[in-house]
Formats: C-alpha cells, sequence, structure tokens
C-alpha cells in the first residue's frame, strides 16, 4: 500500500491529524494496535482548551460537543477554608468546556468513515522502517499475514509507549523528566458534581479535585502514595477521604454514589526532543506526558497535530518545505509552556513527602498572592484556556 502521510496510532493525536489531512486532500491511513472498544474504554480527562474546541469547530465534528459540551467561566484553588476563584472567562474573554476525552476519542473515530480517513485497527507487530530515508514505510501484521504501507511522511501518534519514538536512534534525541512520588486515585460516578466549577484542593491530608463529565456525572480524585493498593479503596472509604480534602462546603454538596470506574494513575513530566528525526514526525504522548493537573495532555496533542498538519498541507499542497523543516522547534516551544504550567500547578496544589515547612510556607505565600493579584490570576487563566497556536 502507498499513501502520503502514515499515520500510527488512533488516539485522539492520530484521529485529529487523520482528520486535519484529509480535510486539505491528502492521502493518509491510520495503523493502530487495539481495537475501538479497547481505546474507548480509557478514561482520560475532560476539560477541553478553547483552542481544542476550535480545531473540532473547523473540522465540523462538533454536534455532540455543542449539545452536550459544558462551558466553565472559571475554576477554584481550595486551599484548607480558603477558595480562590479563577475567572477565567473575565479574566482572557474564553471558556474552558467539559467534555470527556473519550467522548472526542468516539465522535472523531464515528466521523472517520464519511471523511475517508481509514483505520486499520488490531494491527500487531507495527514497525517503522527506514525513517531517515525518502522512502520510509511502516509494517505490520493482521489476519495471518504482514503488511507494508509507504509514504512519504510517518506521524508517530501512538502515545508514550509506542514504537515510533523507541525508533529514533538514542544518541540523537534528548529526554527530560520528572517523576512525581504519588498517583491520582480517581473515582466516576453517575452523581451531580459537588460545585459547578473544578475544585482544586490542597489540603494538609494531600490534593484533591473536584471535576465532573456532565451534570449527571462527577469525576473525583485524590493524591495518594504510589504503593497504595485499589483494593483497599472501598468507594466509602475515598468518598469520606474526599469529603475532609475538599473541604465542608464542598463535602455538604457531595453526592456520593457506586464507582463506574475506580484507578490509580502515576504523575510524570516528560518531554523527548526533537519532535521529528528524518521523515518521522512525534505528536501528543509518543513525544511528551504532563501531570493531569490542569488537564493539559489532549490539549497539548491538538496543538501539535495542528502545527504538523499546517506543516504538511504547505509540503503537499503549496511545496513549502519550511513548515516541515521548523515543526519540532515550533511545537516544542508550546509544550513546554505547557510542561511549566502542569508542574507548577502540581507543586503548588500538592504536598510533596520531600517537603517541610519551608516549601508549606512558599505554597501558602504563592496561594495568598494569587489570591490578591489580578496579574497573577490572568496568568493562570490563560493558561488555563490555552496559550495561542
Ligand atoms: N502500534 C499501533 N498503535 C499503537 C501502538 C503500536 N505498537 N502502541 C500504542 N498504539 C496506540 C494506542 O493503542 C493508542 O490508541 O496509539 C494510541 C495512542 O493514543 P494516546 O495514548 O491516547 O496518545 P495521544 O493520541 O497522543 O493522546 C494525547 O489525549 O486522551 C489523552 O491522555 C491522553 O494525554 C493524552 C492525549
Ligand atoms: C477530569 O475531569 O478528569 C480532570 C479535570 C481536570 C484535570 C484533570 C482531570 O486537571
Amino acid at each position: 500500500m502507498k499513501t502520503q502521510v502514515v499515520i500510527i496510532g488512533a488516539g485522539p493525536a492520530g484521529l485529529l491529524l487523520g482528520h486535519l489531512l484529509r480535510a486539505e486532500g491528502i492521502a493518509c491511513i491510520i495503523i493502530e494496535r487495539a481495537t475501538p472498544e479497547y481505546i474507548l474504554g480509557r478514561i482520560r480527562a475532560g476539560v477541553l482548551e478553547r483552542t481544542t474546541t476550535d480545531l473540532l469547530h473547523r473540522l465540523g465534528i462538533d454536534a455532540r460537543l455543542n449539545a452536550e459540551g459544558m462551558l466553565e467561566d472559571g475554576f477554584a484553588l481550595a486551599d484548607g477554608e480558603r477558595l480562590i476563584r479563577i475567572d477565567t472567562l473575565g479574566l482572557t474573554g474564553k471558556h474552558v468546556t467539559v467534555y470527556g476525552q473519550t467522548e472526542v476519542t468516539r465522535d472523531l473515530m464515528d466521523a472517520a468513515p464519511e471523511r475517508g480517513l481509514e483505520i486499520i485497527y488490531e494491527a500487531a507487530n507495527v514497525a517503522l522502517h527506514d525513517i531517515e530515508t525518502d522512502a520510509p514505510y511502516v509494517s505490520f501484521e493482521k489476519d495471518g499475514a504482514t503488511h507494508r504501507v509507504e509514504g512519504v511522511f510517518i506521524a508517530g501518534c501512538d502515545g508514550y509507549h509506542g514504537p515510533s519514538r523507541q525508533s529514533i536512534p538514542k544518541n540523537v534525541g534528548r529526554e527530560f523528566e520528572r517523576v512525581y512520588p504519588f498517583g491520582w486515585l480517581g473515582i466516576l460516578a453517575n452523581v451531580p458534581p459537588c460545585h459547578h466549577e473544578l475544585i482544586y484542593a490542597n489540603h494538609e491530608r494531600g490534593f484533591a479535585l473536584a471535576s465532573m463529565r456532565s451534570k449527571t456525572r462527577s469525576r473525583y480524585y485524590i493524591d495518594v502514595p504510589l504503593t497504595e493498593k485499589i483494593e483497599d479503596w472501598s468507594d466509602d472509604r475515598l468518598w469520606d477521604e474526599l469529603a475532609v480534602r475538599l473541604g465542608p462546603e464542598a463535602a455538604a454538596n457531595m453526592t456520593r454514589g457506586p464507582a463506574i470506574e475506580k484507578s490509580i494513575a502515576p504523575l510524570r513530566s516528560y518531554v523527548f526532543e526533537p519532535m521529528r528525526h528524518g521523515n518521522l514526525f512525534l505528536a501528543g504522548d509518543a513525544a511528551h506526558i504532563v501531570p493531569p493537573t490542569g488537564a493539559k495532555g489532549l490539549n497539548l496533542a491538538a496543538s501539535d497535530v495542528t502545527y504538523l498538519s499546517d506543516a504538511m498541507t504547505g509540503y503537499f499542497n503549496r511545496n513549502d518545505r519550511d513548515g516541515v523543516a521548523g515543526y519540532s522547534q515550533k511545537a516544542l516551544a508550546r509544550v513546554w509552556k505547557a510542561e511549566r504550567f502542569s508542574w507548577s500547578l502540581t507543586k503548588l496544589m500538592h504536598r510533596f513527602p520531600e517537603d517541610g515547612p519551608f516549601e508549606r510556607r512558599m505554597q501558602v505565600a504563592e496561594l495568598d498572592y494569587i489570591a490578591s493579584s489580578a496579574a497573577a490570576q490572568t496568568g493562570i487563566a490563560e493558561n488555563y484556556v490555552g496559550l495561542p497556536i
């Protein structure tokens, strides 16, 4: 098989890139290891930046987003009894939208057939070849046969564990990493949210987040040591802990219910540079990971593929090679700013085991400053709604 762009991975990055390229008449094919059901079974964050919703509107894959997405005017940082509201709409003129990433993925998958976006699911042993040459290709196994897809470019959208980044020789790339000494224990339940906006709380017992998927479905998290086992967290124990950490007001409005999903996810900051090697381009989690604080994961994937589709469209449709040459640098500039924001919000809102009274005073001073400064709140709001693409 021959195409223009071989995309590896049908997560949000690969699907968005595929749609953006098809909208410009560029031939592409997505090769995915898992089944659609498996991909849609993964629960991810649920806050979309304006930059991401703009992209979905531009693609016209927005019917359900328009009907079900909840526009949020702001969110809150809680520190003990005090609640600091960040008025993102008032400070930046922009909303964020509460709409689950699983739903974004479903909408992109559903729109693929009618837009001529071919996705090959359940492809085993996906491997990249000759990425440093002008004739790169991807091989995989399916239905007992080995297949080969040749392209001008390969887009590695295969997440943190995928083969794309690993096919770049060790001596040409550089990894930057910070692993956090805790994980997030999350619960999804069919209960109304305790508050109409998200609350990120820093309590002496640890971090908590009150989030939502809709007016009838809530998502909550607490941070726990990485040694913690999910079996030790009954629904009741988790609700009790959330009630303490989120504070009396949120607790009074919190409706408890059985978990539809409950899991512990580790937190990591990671960046791989460069995001291009030869004719392989990395996008999304294949190139970088953010801790979930601030919900930047999918939004960063969306900005990567916006840059990448512009670059590839320039190459194929206008014979312009500059975009492709500049992709890595342009994408990384935005990636690092989102890495900084996610890391700083993580540091501000969590109690790190290695921290002492000095670090705690620093958190209190920073929260005091944020509470009293429109400039500080604007800085947070502008990062939260998404920096310009
Ligand atoms: N071959 C083919 N596909 C693969 C392989 C492989 N060997 N390994 C992984 N994949 C697929 C995965 O099955 C998955 O569907 O690549 C896809 C990667 O998707 P994500 O991990 O969701 O990564 P990405 O698309 O970059 O998502 C960006 O969106 O949902 C959020 O939290 C997620 O922050 C992430 C962001
Ligand atoms: C979520 O709703 O799952 C969510 C929201 C905000 C975050 C992280 C996760 O920062």
